[in-house]
C-alpha cells in the first residue's frame, strides 16, 4: 500500500470537508463548487461511501426553482475570496453564483452505483429528479439553435476558465463600467499562473451583465454579450444525458426515458456544429459569429468521452492525441502546444488537470483506445507522484501549478489514477 500518497489524498479531502460538502482548496477557493463537489463525491465515496453521496446531496441542494445549479454555492461568507455572494446576488435559498457548470454529476453518480457505494431507493429517485430537473434546464436555457450543442455564458461556466477558446468572443464585452474591485485570487497564487487583468475585467463585466438581468437565463443565453458553444460542456452534457438516461431505466421512469433519449439523439445529429474542417477536430464555436475557435483544447478529447463522431473523426482526433503526445512529456495538456498561446503554468492555457484526464481516458477506453487511455491514467498517476496534489501540473516539466492540496486531484488519486499504484513504495 503506498500509504503516504493514499493517506495523504484521504487526508486532504478531509482537510477540505466543511462538514457536509468540500472546498476545492482552502484559501484559494473557499466554497462549494459545482463540478469539483461532483468530482471530490468518487474521492470520499472510495473510502467513506456515506460522505460521498452527502457531497452530491448538498450539491443539489442549491438547485433553483427552475432546475438550474449554480457553480459556487456560498454557505458561509468568506471575504478572501472575490466574487463572493454579495457580488453574484443569485436568486435562490442559498447564496449562490448565477452561473452554471458541467454537468457532471449523473455520471459521477452512474459510477458511485457501479462501484456499488450502496444508496437507498429513496435518495435515489430524489437525486434523479433533482438531475432530471437540471438537465431539462441546459435544454431550455442553454440549447437555443435545438440541435443538442449547449452555449457557456461566461468563462467560468465551462470550467475552463482561461481557455484561448473564449480571448475572440469575449473581446467584444465592455469593460468600460466595470469600476474598481479588488482581485483576491492573486494573493493566493503566482500572478503568472493567473488569468491576465484584462480577462478578469471580462468576468466581471459579465458577471454584473447577468445580475442586471436578476438571473434571466432565457434572457441571457439569447441576447448575451457572450455566447460560445462550449465542447466541453456539450460533450459532458451528452456523457451525462448517456448517464442519466442509464439512471432513468433503472429507475423505471417511462417518460423520463423517451424525453432524455430524444434528448441524445438530437444531439448525435448536432454535434458536427462543432467539428471544424480547417483542423479536423471539435473545437468551440462562437455562435454570434458563426466562427469556430480553430483552437485545439484537452476539452475537444472530450468527444470520445461523450462517444460522439464518425470513424473518420475519431481516428483524426487520435491523430492529434498522438501528435500532442510527442510534444510534451505528459498528456493531456489543456492546449495544443503548437498554439501560440500554449504556455506550460498559466491557467487553462497549457497545464493538465487530472479530471479532464480521468474524462478523456474514460472516453479513449469506452471508445475501444485501450492503450491510449492506459497511458493517460499513468501520466495522470505519474504527475502526482511526481509533484503531490496540485490543482494543475506543466505538461512538460511535471511541476505543480496553480492552488496545492486540491479535493478533485487527491479524489481522481483514490478513484483512478492511484488505486493500483497502492503497492509500490
Ligand atoms: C478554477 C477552475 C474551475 C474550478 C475552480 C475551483 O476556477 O478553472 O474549473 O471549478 O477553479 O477549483
Amino acid at each position: 500500500m503506498n500509504n503516504s500518497l493514499s493517506d495523504r489524498a484521504r487526508s486532504i479531502l478531509n482537510e477540505n470537508d466543511l462538514g457536509d460538502y468540500t472546498v476545492p482548496t482552502k484559501g484559494l477557493y473557499p466554497y462549494q463548487w459545482n463540478w469539483d463537489s461532483a468530482f471530490s463525491a468518487i474521492g470520499l465515496a472510495s473510502f467513506n461511501s456515506e460522505r460521498g453521496w452527502t457531497e452530491i446531496e448538498t450539491l443539489l441542494d442549491a438547485q433553483w426553482e427552475c432546475g438550474f445549479v449554480p457553480h459556487i454555492i456560498f454557505r458561509v461568507d468568506d471575504p478572501s475570496y472575490f466574487p463572493g455572494p454579495q457580488v453574484w446576488q443569485g436568486r435562490a435559498h442559498i447564496p449562490s453564483s448565477g452561473i452554471s457548470n458541467p454537468p457532471v454529476v449523473a455520471s459521477i453518480v452512474r459510477t458511485m452505483i457501479g462501484n456499488e457505494f450502496e444508496c437507498a431507493d429513496d435518495r435515489l429517485q430524489a437525486i434523479f429528479h433533482s438531475l432530471l430537473r437540471w438537465h431539462r434546464w441546459f435544454k431550455q436555457c442553454r440549447d437555443f439553435e435545438g440541435n443538442g450543442v449547449v452555449v457557456s455564458v461566461h468563462p467560468w461556466e465551462g470550467g475552463r476558465d482561461n481557455s484561448p477558446e473564449w480571448d475572440i468572443p469575449a473581446s467584444s464585452v465592455d469593460t468600460s463600467n466595470v469600476g474598481d474591485y479588488q482581485r483576491r485570487d492573486t494573493s493566493h497564487v503566482d500572478a503568472a499562473m493567473r488569468p491576465k487583468q484584462q480577462d478578469y475585467d471580462r468576468y466581471i463585466a459579465l458577471l454584473q451583465y447577468g445580475r442586471s438581468t436578476g438571473w434571466d437565463h432565457n434572457l441571457i443565453g439569447e441576447a448575451g454579450p457572450f455566447r460560445v458553444v462550449d465542447v466541453g460542456m456539450t460533450m459532458i452534457l451528452i456523457k451525462a444525458n448517456r448517464d442519466l438516461l442509464w439512471l432513468a431505466k433503472r429507475l423505471k421512469k417511462t417518460v423520463a426515458i423517451q424525453e432524455i433519449s430524444s434528448w441524445i439523439d438530437t444531439s448525435e445529429q448536432g454535434i458536427d456544429y462543432l467539428w471544424d474542417e480547417k483542423v479536423n477536430a471539435f473545437c468551440s464555436r462562437d455562435t454570434m459569429t458563426g466562427e469556430s475557435s480553430g483552437i485545439i483544447t484537452n476539452a475537444s478529447f472530450l468527444s470520445f468521452y461523450a462517444e460522439v463522431g464518425s470513424s473518420v473523426q475519431k481516428q483524426s482526433m487520435l491523430s492529434h492525441l498522438e501528435r500532442i503526445s510527442k510534444q510534451c512529456s505528459f498528456l493531456v495538456p489543456s492546449l495544443d502546444p503548437e498554439h501560440p498561446e500554449f504556455d506550460a503554468m498559466r491557467y487553462w492555457r497549457g497545464p493538465v488537470w487530472l479530471v479532464l484526464n480521468y474524462m478523456i481516458s474514460q472516453g479513449l477506453f469506452n471508445c475501444g483506445y485501450r492503450d491510449w487511455a492506459e497511458k493517460v491514467r499513468q501520466d495522470s498517476g505519474d504527475l502526482v507522484q511526481q509533484s503531490g496534489f496540485y490543482e494543475s501540473f506543466s505538461p512538460t516539466t511535471g511541476d505543480g501549478t496553480g492552488g496545492e492540496l486540491f479535493s478533485w486531484t487527491a479524489a481522481m488519486w483514490l478513484a483512478w489514477c492511484g488505486h493500483d499504484r497502492e503497492t509500490m513504495s
